[in-house]
């Protein structure tokens, strides 16, 4: 496994790897990495020759007063996993790297990064699809995979690559739970006991609307007060949203028809957890 650093070094290797004939496959990440991120290594592993991680805890996507500072990064351990797994290049840059001084240019993908996440966190989405958009001008991977555990990122990177015409194909992998439910992510190192069992109210709030769909309700209104009932009931934790939305649009929809995207976010303590379940119609008996 080698490590780059340099933009220059990252994008000589994947470009020698793509002239030799690879499909080269890219996990985009920001370390700290969990079972999750390893999900994703191993699909691309079974599609691409040549795979890369980046590891970038990506400042331009966390607000003024969000967890950049403190965010965990265990790159030694992150290399361990990834040489286990076989990855043929970590690509971790620094931040001078990536974003050279006077760097003025923004990918925004109007519309969808405002909504679900985007609306409590301005700027987020912007920041995400500037280097996403970046790495993939880097490594120019044939496959890039993302994780459905953040829904919206992998909308919004779709119709970034739509628009802007990427020659990538953007492969989504299922989300990865822990044992009782509780979806990784690399900021459930903040809960405290207590808070980590709190933690699972998420999930049990869209199992319940998941219920309740499979019994035939179809109001997106119903169903999302549904869920965020459980949410209430459980002390010290505060609901961000709770949203049934076209997982293509993230636009709220009237009725549900077709698939959609049940999703939620909400602070346990301080700490802001996000998950979802797709509610599809086909599926129900
Ligand atoms: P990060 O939070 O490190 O996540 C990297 C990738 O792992 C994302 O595609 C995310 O959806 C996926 N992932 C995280 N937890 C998962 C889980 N429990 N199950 C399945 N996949 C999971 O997402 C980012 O980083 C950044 O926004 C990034 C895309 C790297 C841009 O900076």
């Amino acid at each position: 496994m080698k490590v780059r650093t340099t933009v220059e070094a990252m994008r000589a290797a994947a470009r020698v790897a793509r002239l030799g004939g690879l499909r080269v496959g890219l996990v985009p990440t920001m370390g700290a990495l969990h079972d999750g991120h390893l999900w994703l290594v191993r699909a691309a592993k079974a599609q691409c020759e040549a795979v890369v991680v980046s590891i970038f805890v990506n400042p331009l996507q966390f607000g003024p007063n969000e967890d950049l500072a403190k965010y965990p990064r265990t790159f030694e351990r992150d290399c361990e996993l990834l040489r286990k797994e076989d990855v043929n290049f970590v690509f971790a840059p620094t931040v001078e790297e990536i974003y050279p001084e006077k760097a003025t240019t923004y990918v925004t993908v109007e519309g969808l990064s405002g909504r679900l996440c985007g609306k409590s966190r301005p700027g987020h989405f912007r920041g995400v699809t500037t280097v996403v958009a970046k790495l993939f001008n880097i490594v120019q991977p044939h496959l890039a995979f993302l994780g459905q555990k953040d829904a919206a990122q992998v909308a919004i990177i779709r119709r970034m690559v739509r628009d802007l015409n990427f020659g990538v194909e953007i492969i989504a992998c299922p989300i990865v739970r822990e044992f009782d439910g509780l979806a990784m992510s690399s900021r459930n190192a903040y809960l405290t006991p207590q808070e980590r069992k709190s933690a699972l109210v998420l999930y049990r709030g869209l199992q319940e609307v998941q219920r309740r769909f499979d019994e035939g309700k179809r109001d997106p209104k119903a169903l999302s007060e549904v869920g965020k009932d459980v949410i209430a009931k459980e002390t010290g934790v505060r609901l961000d949203y709770f949203e049934i939305v076209d997982p293509d649009s993230l636009e709220a929809v009237d009725v549900v028809d077709r698939v959609a995207l049940a999703a939620v976010a909400a602070f346990v303590g301080s700490t802001r957890l996000i998950d979802n379940v797709l509610l599809s119609p086909e599926h129900c008996k």
